[in-house]
């Protein structure tokens, strides 16, 4: 058994974090935190843990209290530029710590500092971490204290896209990627263009080219490709809670048959337990995911065959973001990887 930490136990990613660990067989719930001015139960914030789940959340202050509860792991579900102060204080103390923001995800810090408008403050730990993505940097994440949880925008694009250029398939300067979040993916926290009346019976595309998520995933398809990436990346809002179906337009070195690159695909994701890659024919829909730590994928290419055309659904709270995480606790606690996830 392993005793875990939640900061940001009040968030939605935090809900997600306590359902999954309470049913997960190696694990115990020792502490959670959340910004709030004075402890409360956490069946107060979300009832529906009422008579199964009462632990008190502390307030942000309370880093100490939860060292003295012989924590092996940490996860941090707390907003960009809150986790930078949080990290040095729990991996100095040799614990686990993996961090579901965006702080430790970017390699280069001018590009962190000009995509989250912060001062990077923790140089020498961003360089020990290792990117949490387990379907490609698994061998980094056994061996890291620190796990940079990728983001929910990312974790769609990379897993769709990252095959054909870890197979040298694709055109480097022509990947489009359009993808559509559900609101949940904001966070808890009430602002104005999350409201009810302005999301519902809408649809709407935002920060196109200069969302933050453009960086990261740039960084990692480059590493698959070995070469510089560029993308153009569209993220829209979409009215529903959970989920981010993602469509990336990848232009192909040469022109390629559709159950070839169905082929490469179900190859590449063999051994892979929470990546499903559909037959010919088909392709993902959120509803299939929702709920799961699943990143199904579907192939189709352009009639001339010089393109292809990748859909992937995931569910945001869980593969993008609570269930990847405990994919990475199980993978770094050597526990199987699908431990208490399915
Ligand atoms: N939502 C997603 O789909 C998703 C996907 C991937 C990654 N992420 C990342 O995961 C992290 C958490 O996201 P979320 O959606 O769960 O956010 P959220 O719902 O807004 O929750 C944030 C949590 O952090 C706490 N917090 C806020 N400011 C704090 C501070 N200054 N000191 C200590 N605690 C503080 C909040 O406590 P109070 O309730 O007391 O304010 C709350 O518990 C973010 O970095 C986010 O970008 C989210």
């Amino acid at each position: 058994m392993i005793n875990v930490a939640i900061c940001g136990a009040t968030g939605y990613t935090g809900l997600e974090l306590i359902r999954i660990l309470l049913k997960h067989p190696r694990v115990k719930i020792k502490a959670l935190t959340a910004k709030i001015d004075k402890p409360v139960k956490i069946s107060e914030v979300f009832p529906e843990l009422l008579g199964t789940f009462e632990m008190v959340c502390s307030n942000k202050l309370a880093v100490n209290d939860v060292l003295k509860k012989g924590i092996d792991v940490v996860f941090l579900a707390l907003p960009h530029k809150v986790s930078m102060d949080y990290v040095p204080r729990f991996l100095d103390k040799g614990k686990i710590v993996i961090d579901l923001s965006a702080d430790f995800r970017l390699k280069d810090t001018r590009i962190y500092e000009k995509f989250y408008g912060k001062k990077h403050l923790q140089k020498k730990y961003l360089f020990a971490s290792a990117y949490g993505l387990p379907e490609l940097c698994s061998a980094r994440i056994k061996k890291a204290k620190l796990i940079a949880n990728p983001g929910c925008y990312p974790t769609g694009s990379i897993l769709g896209i990252a095959p054909l250029l870890l197979k040298k398939k694709a055109d480097l300067n022509d990947i489009v990627i359009d993808a559509k979040s559900g609101v949940t993916g904001a966070g808890r926290k009430a602002i104005l263009p999350l409201h009810f009346s302005e999301v519902n019976e809408n649809i709407k595309a935002y920060k196109i080219g200069v969302h933050q998520h453009c960086p990261e995933i740039e960084q990692e398809l480059s590493n698959a490709a070995g070469k510089k990436v560029s993308i153009l990346f569209t993220p829209h809002l979409v009215p529903i809670n959970r989920g981010i179906l993602t469509t990336a337009y990848v232009a192909l070195k040469k022109q390629a048959g559709l159950s070839e690159l169905v082929g490469l695909y179900k190859t590449f994701y063999k051994k892979a337990p929470f990546v499903r890659v559909y037959d010919e024919g088909s392709l993902p829909e959120i509803k299939n995911v929702t709920g799961s730590n699943y990143c199904d994928i579907g192939i189709a290419l352009s009639p001339d065959k010089k393109r292809c055309v990748i859909v992937t659904a995931i569910d945001n709270l869980l593969k993008g973001a609570s269930g990847q995480a405990v994919q990475n606790m199980n993978i770094v606690c050597g526990f199987p990887e699908a431990t208490g996830l399915v």
